[in-house]
């Protein structure tokens, strides 16, 4: 079997891949590592069949929906998932068939209720219902710490005992473990009671995730990331540096309309030589008369040089297909000691 671990900070993200067939599962992929998983694939000449989420997850962004839509590819979740784009749904005891590969379902709730490990051959992929010395944590949206107990020891402690642990997180870069070496060694699995173990989860006393409410947001519903957003807008238009600008500034070259996008406090206080404005928050409103001519070069600036990227991204939608955005910002303008004019 092909075989890769693919940890971006505490994530794991797998791929699976048949030898003989090519056919290939990935499992948790993570929004920021896409480029690697189809860089891996194309090493190894392998065509995924099948993206899976182990649950819904509340502290890093999925791939599964961009995967998905790009690679033509099912989602697979289990049947509880929220998110409306798992457009492949799993019951307990459901078999995927990847190539030679066959990865079994068991439904593994209690970190949050559509949690699931997939058991294979000799290895189990248990997303957050079991760590490496740990377990996922029960206090998040649809968490449950009983549930957590039924799917640990009734369930996939009850796996044999050499089988292979890979967790959807290690903060530690242990790579995995063995079921029998957790039962073992795993402080929360020492409370075998069921009361005491509830009582200890719900003793913890966790930091919420970074991006949470982001994390959630997108996984449950399928929406973008801010940073998606931004990263497919600015790949749909082009910068211009803080020095070109001040070039052509300095040349009289008046054929550019810098467009100025914040608020007006932000542009009263100081702005490029020249610059015109027009708040984003106005701009779809305010376009045909403030820019009548569809030819024109224009140029978005904004405080950070963020808004001011989807501004150009819009404008080029618009019809304006020489917008383009400053690099930077004004921030960075200012800080570089460009003239500015009040
Ligand atoms: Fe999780």
């Amino acid at each position: 079997m092909i075989f890769e671990q693919i940890a971006t900070g505490g994530c794991q993200s797998y791929l699976l891949g048949c030898p003989a067939t090519k056919a290939a599962v990935l499992i948790d992929p993570e929004l920021s590592r896409i480029d690697l998983y189809r860089g891996l694939c194309a090493q190894y000449g392998l065509t995924i069949k099948y993206v899976v989420d182990t649950h819904t997850h509340a502290d890093h962004f999925s791939a599964s929906h961009e995967l998905g839509k790009t690679l033509r590819t099912p989602v697979v979740m289990h049947r509880l998932a929220p998110a409306p784009y798992a457009d492949f749904r799993l019951d307990d005891g459901d078999m995927l068939i990847v190539g030679d590969l066959r990865l079994r379902a068991m439904h593994t709730p209690g970190h949050t209720r559509d949690s699931m490990s997939l058991v294979m051959d000799d290895r189990v992929f248990t997303g957050d219902t079991l760590l490496i010395g740990g377990t996922g944590r029960t206090d998040l949206p649809s968490g449950d710490p009983h549930q957590l107990y039924d799917s640990l020891f009734e369930g996939l402690l009850r796996l044999p005992p050499e089988t292979e642990v890979y967790p959807a997180h290690d903060y530690k870069g242990q790579g995995h473990s063995t079921i029998g070496t957790e039962i073992e060694t795993n402080p929360r699995l020492q409370k075998t009671e069921r009361a005491a173990f509830v009582e200890m989860m719900q003793a913890l006393d966790l930091t919420a995730p970074t991006h949470l409410t982001e994390a959630l947001r997108t996984n449950m519903s399928g929406g973008k990331t801010v940073a998606q957003m931004l990263s497919e807008a600015a790949a749909k238009v082009p910068f211009m540096s803080l020095a070109e600008l001040s070039t052509r500034l300095s040349g009289n070259r008046r054929d550019l309309v810098i467009l100025d996008i914040r608020e007006k406090d932000a542009f009263d206080a100081g702005h490029v030589p020249g610059a015109v404005h027009l708040p984003r928050g106005q701009l779809e409103l305010r376009v045909n008369s403030e820019l009548p001519d569809p030819t024109v070069r224009i140029l978005t600036c904004c405080e950070f040089g963020k808004i001011s990227t989807l501004a150009a991204a819009t404008l080029r939608e618009l019809g304006y297909g020489r917008a383009a955005a400053l690099d930077g910002g004004m921030k960075a303008w200012r800080e570089a000691r460009y003239p500015l004019e009040s």
